[in-house]
């Protein structure tokens, strides 16, 4: 398989295999659980990652990380201006241990933009191997083009990966539809069953029992257009027509066409467009911060709470283990917490105690509409990693 080489691949391959196992040592608890397993990790992720490994190995139900995109800027909080090399020699052992804590259900998703993603993409195929990459999901992250730019970039990738593509294939959860997506169901025959949408009923191709004449009941004749055959054999047509489930217009005469009730979608499946409306922004993230800290303490780079509770959605169900090992400001720990997943979040800037505790404090449980819902806080630990020696 074609790989990706750079000046200190020999010595980043082995690197995490070489980094000695430390320890972490819980300083305080916060919240209402004492119990509670969840946990925010202040220090180096190649460190920490390597110390929950014993613990967590094929435990993680779902890894989201935002790493430094290496836009060469130096951000308040953290540099982001590694020369090329230094950002993927950083990376693999990172990766490598990251694949190692994914349980076989689970998905990581990589948010970079067009400095790293496409070497990142090789690098994964390498690590995960290419036959468990998901979709690069394509984030809409601007509301308008940045006029100083030569073309302005308006996405994130975030690069999906399995840990086994088979064990997730038909097992994502669908997205909720949205108001405006309920709203597209009708009742024009007054269905008891009621609202629906409409589908052809054609598929793709020939399939020679599948290309009968098809007669409305005003008397119309159709048969599969062009290129085309009808979606099922016709003994189930016939089914679907006893069933009130073909429509053929007000009028009776037109192609037929399948009817979906609302009472039965689960939802939608998710493809690889998200767009700003549906998961918020760059500038929505920065409201939330400055919401949150006040515009003179936030954070450079904070994502969406909306974007991390779709992949969470799309990836989790409450009670599964959410790991971010690049936490910012615990934008992906808080949505966890609201979410009722448990949680590690890693972040080695001061930022950990700064932004991600008090974020923590103030973040309380969602209901299932995405309202809060009083049902405690919860509960997690500050974890420091105890030096060698
Ligand atoms: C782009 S920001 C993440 C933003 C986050 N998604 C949010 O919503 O706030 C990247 C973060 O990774 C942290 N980071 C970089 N290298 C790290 C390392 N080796 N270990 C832990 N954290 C690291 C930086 O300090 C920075 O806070």
């Amino acid at each position: 398989m074609p790989t990706l080489h750079w000046l200190t691949r020999d010595k980043d391959i082995a690197a995490s295999s070489l980094a000695p196992y430390r320890l972490l040592e819980a300083v305080e608890t916060y919240g209402d659980d004492p119990e509670t397993q969840n946990m925010l990790i202040h220090g180096d992720n190649l460190d920490a990652l390597k110390a929950l490994l014993p613990f967590y190995a094929g435990k993680i139900k779902c890894i989201y990380i935002d790493p430094p995109y290496n836009t060469q800027s130096a951000f308040e909080h953290y540099d982001d201006n590694l020369e090329h090399t230094e950002w993927l020699s950083m990376m693999y052992p990172r990766f490598e241990l990251l694949r190692d804590l994914l349980s076989e259900s689970g998905l990581i998703w990589v948010n970079l933009d067009d400095n790293e993603a496409h070497y990142t993409k090789i690098i994964l195929d390498e690590i995960f191997g290419r036959k468990n990459f998901v979709a690069n999901v394509i984030w809409q992250k601007r509301t308008s083009p940045d006029a100083r730019a030569t073309i302005s970039d308006a996405h994130d990738h975030i690069l999906v990966y399995a840990k086994d593509f088979e064990t997730i294939r038909a097992n994502l959860n669908k997205i909720e539809l949205d108001e405006a997506q309920r709203a597209k169901y009708k009742n024009p025959d007054n269905d008891r069953r009621g609202p629906w949408v409409s589908t052809d009923f054609t598929a793709q191709g020939y399939r020679p029992n599948q290309m009968y004449k098809i007669t409305t009941p005003g008397g119309t004749e159709y048969h599969p257009p062009e290129g085309r055959c009808w979606a099922n054999l016709e003994s189930v047509f016939n089914n679907l027509v006893a069933n009130n489930k073909i429509w053929f217009g007000k009028k009776g005469n037109s192609r037929p066409r399948i009817k979906n009730f609302l009472s039965d979608a689960q939802g939608l499946t998710p493809w690889t467009w998200w767009g700003n409306q549906d998961v918020g922004h760059n500038q929505e993230a920065k409201k939330e911060i400055n919401k949150l800290f006040g515009a003179g303490n936030a954070f450079d780079t904070p994502k969406p709470e909306r974007l991390i509770k779709r992949i969470l959605h799309v990836s989790t169900t409450p009670g599964d283990i959410v790991l971010d090992s690049f936490l910012g400001s615990g934008t992906t720990a808080a949505v966890a917490h609201k979410m009722d997943r448990n949680y590690i979040g890693i972040e080695m800037g001061e930022h950990a105690e700064t932004h991600c505790l008090p974020r923590l404090k103030k973040s309380d449980r969602w209901g299932t509409g995405g309202n809060l819902r009083s049902t405690g806080m919860g509960g997690w630990w500050l974890i420091q990693i105890l030096p060698i020696g």
